[in-house]
């Protein structure tokens, strides 16, 4: 109670009109377009990026009372993980105290394990009732899902890290959710430019929002190796000193790893490590002789050109640095997954190619990972359960639909739909324009099981959308490519394909803007968006 009234003072001080969020305020961001108007009372209760599979809107509205606690199961350590991650979301802004509690009574805010639920291995069920909210899940992971759905039905002011004016009300009515596809991914490629371990779990965190389940991280390029390889230790010591544009780049220790393998489980989003191979491989080349065919160790290279550089695909040292190199990157990988590229491998002959790829499935294998690779690994043998990563923008390439015929499995990435280093248009300050400037609506207008002709659509096991970092360095710069455009991708890859629909996603989207502001996210403000400023 005593602290209630502090709230009050505060605000009160504050004006309690919660700060200007910077794009309402700077009209050389704003978009041309009027911003909505705020909303009267509770947002819809489908207004979720992205959208629910079912959504049915019934009874009162729930309010979060001062005093509510948040009730988790007892005996699951997991759940009351959860239970503390929403809890720390919810306290600086509402300033309640919110105890977990282990108590079964259903008021408040609940999170059920209710393991005949049927919602699947990720899915939830959110019932909203003057009572409680309830959040219930066959799997913590449902739950986790369940509160990112839960934040974007409060207003987008219990984002902010200090004390708010509620009330913090959610529109009464159920919803059911689960996801369309199992993989749902992000890459950022740290080779190009080295992003600290902090600034890797910010993007985490904004990923878990919408629901992203897997961040890949692209660890090694021409321009840098920024994971620790104790067997080959000039790999970092050497090859991690370089970044695009000459700056000095850096790497990630296996604690360092470690821990944002950690952080990402705690977001229950799994890291799926690459290590590019045979092309992509100057920083390797520049560090170890015996990879070159000539023997002479390269120079290390901080341009953005692809396609010059390859392992020495026929000298034994190359098959004795693979071995080590995915030894050492799969004991440190909890997940199932090891990405080896093999893109754009145009310095390798395509006998050398088809023999070096085959050869690096056979030693993921017996490390005990699943292969994932780019597409053009469909040129090679491919072994049972590998998974090819389609980046085309054309869907024509047979061999890749071949491929998924005999049982491949595909994650989609077209270029000119999910590549979020993409320029949005000719006025874009960074970014790459090769597949096509890329506005959001083109970044949400797709069919994942129809990218590839020929291809199974139940050969699609998912989708992701790749940040490329050649003009990317600050957080501030990933955030601007991402959002609104993860956002699109992120609901391609969750949401039921029956539901896919501009206009509403537009209108869902535009109630994401104040989210991000007050998150932090400095987003760009697409003219193809009605903007809400209001919170
Ligand atoms: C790629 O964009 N080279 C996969």
């Amino acid at each position: 109670m005593r602290r209630r009234s502090v709230v009050s003072a505060l605000l009160l001080s504050l004006g309690a009109g919660a700060a200007v969020p910077a794009a309402a305020a700077d009209p050389a961001t704003a978009p041309a377009s009027a911003p909505a108007p705020a909303a009267a009372g509770p947002r819809p209760l489908g207004q979720v990026v992205p959208v629910p599979a079912s959504v049915k809107a019934a009874g009162g509205p729930f309010t979060l009372a001062e005093d509510a606690a948040i009730h988790v199961p007892a005996g699951s350590p997991t759940a009351t993980a959860v239970g503390r991650y929403l809890a720390d979301i919810l306290r600086p802004s509402t300033g309640y105290d919110l105890p977990l509690t282990t108590s079964t009574r259903r008021q408040g805010i609940v999170l059920a394990l209710d393991g005949g639920a049927d919602t699947g291995s990720e899915g939830y069920r959110l019932q909203s009732t003057p009572q409680a909210v309830v959040i219930s899940a066959a799997s913590t992971a449902g739950l986790f899902h369940g509160v990112q759905t839960l934040r974007q039905l409060l207003p987008a002011a219990v984002e902010r890290d200090f004390l708010q004016l509620g009330p913090w009300t959610i529109a009464g009515g159920t919803i059911t959710d689960r996801p369309r596809y199992a993989y749902r991914g992000a890459m950022l490629d740290v080779a190009r430019h080295f992003h600290s371990v902090a600034q890797v779990e910010r993007y985490i965190d904004q990923l878990a929002l919408y629901k992203i389940n897997r961040l890949h991280l692209h660890l090694t390029d021409d321009q840098g190796w920024r994971i620790a390889v104790s067997s080959r230790p000039r790999l970092t010591t050497l090859g991690g000193t370089t970044e695009v544009g000459g700056g000095q780049g850096g790497y990630y220790t296996k604690a360092e790893y470690q821990q944002l393998v950690q952080y990402a489980a705690s977001r229950y989003m799994l890291v799926v490590p690459e290590i590019d191979m045979p092309g992509h491989t100057n920083a390797a080349l520049a560090s170890y002789a015996e990879l070159n065919c000539d023997g002479v160790v390269r120079a290390p290279y901080t341009g953005t050109a692809v396609g010059f550089s390859s392992l020495c695909v026929a000298k034994a040292p190359t098959g004795a640095f693979v071995d080590d190199v995915i030894r050492e990157v799969a004991a440190m990988t909890p997940g199932p997954y090891l990405h080896i590229g093999g893109d754009e491998a145009r310095a390798t002959s395509r006998v050398d190619y088809i023999a070096f790829m085959d050869r690096a499935q056979q030693v993921v294998a017996r490390y005990g990972k699943t292969v994932i690779g780019w597409h053009q690994i469909a040129a090679a043998h491919l072994a049972p359960g590998v998974i090819a990563q389609y980046w085309g923008t054309k869907g024509d390439e047979e061999p890749v639909a071949a491929a998924a015929r005999s049982g491949t499995r595909l994650i989609m990435s077209p270029a000119n739909h999910a590549y979020l280093d993409m320029k949005y248009d000719e006025a874009t300050p960074i970014g790459k324009t090769w597949a096509g400037y890329t506005e959001v609506r083109q970044s949400y207008d797709w069919d994942p099981a129809s990218v590839v002709r020929g291809a199974p659509a139940a050969s699609v096991m998912g989708v992701e959308a790749p940040l490329w970092s050649e003009t990317v360095s600050e957080s501030s710069d990933i955030e601007y490519l991402a959002f609104p455009r993860l956002p699109a991708i992120a609901e391609v890859g969750w949401s039921p394909a029956a539901s896919h629909g501009w206009t509403s996603f537009q209108q869902r989207l535009a109630a994401q803007g104040p989210r991000w502001t007050a998150l932090g996210i400095g987003y760009y403000p697409s003219p193809q968006v009605p903007w809400q400023f209001a919170y």
